[in-house]
């Protein structure tokens, strides 16, 4: 166990993150704004964002959210669809609005009905990706209603991502909110061509935390929490320093009406703590140095960026998280863990 009371590390990067927009990105960016100096935005919104235009708009939306005074980066991406333009990917890349494309398999998840339907439809797309140094980040699960919703990211990994991978060996990959064993030795299978985001609610929840004394619809996000035993596998990688794994939330707000729902939303809103989250994650495994390559380091040195140069301090202290976050006169959001006891606290 560490018996660290404070830790000092550079400012961590949120490499995937829900900001959403309107109502629900004023009221949620703040949270990641405080803790973050940079984020990449998820795309998924409804329109998708498809164009450079489109990217610079909500760009700027996010920024205006922000406000003045906090110094915070959002890093855009691109939705890919079947009918993308590689000309306009690799010139919004050029340009410096999109720093990564997003795979999210038709059918996938939230907001991903216009996603890719199949992956030779855009090999172009992938062709030049490759030949810029543009990464992709993939949503790895298969949609195939056959497949167990537990298996489908195991499933992923042969069907699509393994041949993705060698048919273009070049392309930067970002395997996003990894949760199983299996994950974790396919990536360090890779090399750093291949990276993998961790979420905080992955590293601190498994399958049975869904239904503890009755169904918890708060924790019910895609990919699906697993067995411990992946839960204990991904929290090995992410303390292990190595640099293909790295922070991301995938914090995804959606209202309360629907999350409790006979058909709840996926989702899990963690960006008010998600550094203690993090922190709390890293000192049950006994693992707190380990926590700033994992949140601060190994995110900008795949991207090839430079790391932050401030700090963030967090504090052993035990503290109530906040309770439901209000959006406007009839939308609450919950947070993850709202109303519990964290034993970290980030400090200004
Ligand atoms: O749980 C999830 N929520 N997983 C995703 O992949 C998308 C996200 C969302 O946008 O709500
Ligand atoms: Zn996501």
């Amino acid at each position: 166990m560490n018996t660290l009371k404070s830790i000092t590390i550079r400012r961590p990067d949120d490499w995937h993150v829900h900001l959403r927009d309107g109502a629900m990105l004023d009221a949620v960016v703040g949270y990641t704004a405080r803790q973050f100096g940079r984020a990449i935005v998820m795309p998924n919104l409804a329109p998708p964002v498809t164009t450079i235009a489109q990217a610079s708009d909500y760009r700027r939306r996010i920024i205006t959210a922000v406000g003045k005074g906090i110094s915070f980066k959002p890093l855009m991406t691109c939705y890919l669809t079947d009918q993308a333009d590689p000309a306009e990917i690799s010139r919004g890349f050029q340009e410096g609005v999109f720093s990564a494309v997003k795979l999210y398999p038709a059918g996938a998840t939230t907001n991903s009905a216009s996603g890719v339907t199949n992956m030779a439809i855009v090999s172009g797309v992938l062709e030049v990706m490759q030949e810029i140094g543009m990464p992709l980040l993939v949503h790895g699960e298969v949609t195939d209603p056959d497949i167990d919703i537990f298996d489908r990211e195991a499933v992923f990994i042969e069907r699509v991502l393994a041949p993705m991978l060698t048919d273009f060996p070049a392309l930067k990959v970002v395997f996003e909110h990894i949760t199983t064993s299996q994950a974790v030795a396919f990536v360090r299978s890779q090399g750093p061509r291949l990276g993998a985001t961790i979420t905080a609610h992955h590293l601190l929840i498994d399958r049975n935390d869904m239904f503890r004394g009755g169904i918890r619809p708060h924790l019910y996000c895609l990919p699906v929490a697993k067995r411990q035993g992946h839960r204990l596998a991904l929290l090995e990688a992410a303390t292990s320093g190595e640099i293909n794994f790295f922070l991301g939330t995938d914090s995804a707000p959606h209202s309360t009406t629907a999350k409790e729902s006979a058909c709840g939303c996926a989702g899990i809103f963690s960006a008010p703590t998600a550094m203690e989250l993090y922190a709390h994650a890293f000192a049950q495994a006994g693992a707190l140095e380990k926590l700033e390559s994992f949140a601060s380091l190994n995110g900008p040195d795949f991207y090839g960026l430079p790391v932050n140069e401030e700090t963030i301090t967090l504090v052993r202290e035990d503290w109530n998280a906040s309770s439901g976050i209000s959006v406007d006169d009839d939308t609450e959001v919950l947070p993850f863990m709202a109303g519990e006891t964290l034993e970290w606290k980030m400090v200004d």
